[in-house]
């Protein structure tokens, strides 16, 4: 698939790596068009795909592990260059005849790496003396023949080595993370000098190649789409329009859990303004129906993943002719299901599928954005006209307001919630780092306490306020915004939204607690 997208790519082999990801966001930085493989690919499958470059990823195993993976010797045969980082130093090294000393002490943090060959092209432009981040215990202590050394730090004496018969340069520091001070001069030179990259990607050319590829794909059959208003499906509904037209229907389901003006703002933007075929659906009551006297955080995400299951595909039935559904998963999700090891973050993201589609519809599934980076994605929805308050909307759960109501959602309790929450989204908006938020929202407690207003003893539910930065919700740290904004939301809450005499903080970051309450 992914030489459909660019005949022009690097591939980063994933040895399981917390860093692939990183080295993918660093070469496409550099405007070179790349994917993230699994370790186990073969000469002849990178062959066919048409790779110009190939970077092999760091990894938490020892080489010598009972399970360890390795590397199809003939990748590093084929006449083209490769980077090896760390465990991919180490893995190309032992597979051309070189030992590796097992460790168990961690070499960890910045060191000084003392630079050899100061010609080589790897480190043109780089100072002779760079401060590096390593983090191994494993090190490579002995190099075939035709290797040589071009660089070492005070334990490491083989802290980079270089092949020029196989084309091989392996680095047993993390070019790719910012601690390695060469201003991206290692990556750069690996792409533009060594593997001769030209550097012209853009995310024009992937919306090009991607429409040519779903019109090729869906032919003259038709596209369902379960269109939520976030910038993902979004995109994805506006990527296929381009492509397809009219034969793309979008299902808009109104779950009863959405925020205030929700609704009418992706009905007013899809229909009216890119006048798509955008069927909308209010299911309010069925939900409801499904949610009441469910109290249990998971029961209450079950019940509104299952009823939009239900709903989804009683709306697509009508559509004999649909043959596709379109999805909007994004790179980090289709990476971690390729990658060789199952870490933590795969189990802890596996409940954000709720409010999103099983894959046993009966339909093929069409993922245009499953190359893109969420930013990117960002690019592409700015680059089709999709207006700011969908690009940079910040993300809200498939199970909407149901997660943030602690206890039972009712159709008073949502109003209450609704309007607290504008409040407190409108407010934030006035502070200068409101661009540096990753989310900000009221949760309604079912904590009632005593308060006053004018002469009335009040007996009231709370208001919890969540801000919280992050960079991709797997971890997550508590915003301070100015007492001023902090005042307003209070006062506002307090004086405008009945059912609420008091407003909390919430001052916890993830890990331990987890962004949403329930
Ligand atoms: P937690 O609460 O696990 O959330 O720290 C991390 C991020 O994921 C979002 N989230 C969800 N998104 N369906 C979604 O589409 C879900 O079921 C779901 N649960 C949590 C949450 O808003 C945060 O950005």
């Amino acid at each position: 698939m992914a030489s459909e997208i660019s005949n022009e790519f690097c591939a980063i082999l994933d040895f399981g790596s917390q860093y692939s990801q990183l080295i993918a966001r660093r070469v496409r930085e550099n405007r070179v068009y790349c994917e993230i493989l699994p370790c186990s690919i073969t000469a002849r499958e990178l062959q066919e795909k048409g790779v110009r470059g190939v970077i092999l990823s760091g990894g938490p195993c020892g080489v010598y592990d009972e399970n360890a993976p390795q590397l199809d010797p003939e990748i590093l045969g084929m006449d083209l260059p490769v980077l090896g980082i760390c465990y991919g130093m180490q893995v190309a090294c032992q597979s051309t005849g070189g030992a590796v000393t097992p460790s168990t002490e961690r070499e960890y943090g910045d060191t000084t790496l003392l630079i050899d060959q100061s010609d080589n092209p790897i480190f043109y432009g780089c100072d002779e003396k760079l401060q590096v981040w390593m983090s191994h215990g494993d090190r490579v202590n002995e190099i075939p023949d035709n290797f040589c050394a071009i660089a070492h730090t005070e334990n490491t004496p083989l802290a980079a080595v270089f092949d020029p018969t196989s084309k091989f340069w392996g680095l047993q520091f993390h070019p790719e993370v910012t601690h390695t001070q060469d201003d991206g001069k290692i990556l750069n030179n690996f792409l533009y000098r060594i593997c001769r990259f030209t550097g012209d990607w853009e995310i024009q050319d992937y919306v090009t190649r991607s429409v040519d590829e779903i019109r090729e794909t869906v032919g003259n059959n038709r596209v369902v789409c379960a269109l939520s208003g976030g910038v993902d499906s979004s995109v994805v509904a506006l990527l296929i329009h381009k492509a397809i037209g009219d034969r793309l229907t979008c299902f808009f389901i109104d779950n009863g859990v959405l925020r205030e003006g929700e609704a009418k703002q992706v009905c007013d933007i899809f229909q009216n303004q890119f006048q798509l075929d955008f069927r909308f659906i209010d299911a309010t009551d069925r939900f409801l129906e499904r949610l009441a006297g469910v109290i249990e955080p998971e029961e209450k995400r079950k019940a509104i993943g299952y009823q939009f299951i239900d709903e989804f595909r009683e709306a697509a039935k009508q559509f004999t002719d649909a043959k596709f559904l379109a999805q909007g998963t994004l790179y980090p999700d289709v990476i971690e299901s390729v990658s060789p090891f199952e870490g933590p973050s795969a189990t802890i993201k596996s409940h954000h599928n709720v409010g999103g589609l099983p894959e046993d519809l009966g339909f093929e599934l069409i993922e245009p954005l499953r190359f893109l980076f969420k930013d990117e994605a960002r690019l592409i929805g700015k680059e089709l006209g999709l207006p700011d308050e969908i690009v940079q909307r910040q993300p809200f759960p498939g199970p909407g307001l149901g997660i943030r109501i602690v206890g039972e959602v009712t159709r008073e309790r949502l109003a209450t919630l609704r309007a607290a929450d504008q409040i407190v989204r409108k407010e934030l908006q006035e502070w200068s780092r409101f661009r540096d938020i990753w989310q900000g929202f009221a949760v309604l407690l079912p904590v009632r306490s005593v308060g006053v207003q004018g002469d009335q003893r009040t007996y009231d539910c709370t208001a919890a306020i969540r801000i919280v930065e992050s960079t991709d919700g797997m971890t997550a740290n508590w915003m301070l915004p100015p007492q001023e904004i902090l005042a307003r939301i209070s006062n506002r809450i307090c004086n405008e939204v009945q059912g609420i005499n008091r407003v909390v903080l919430d001052i916890s970051s993830k890990p331990p607690s987890t962004i949403e309450w329930e």
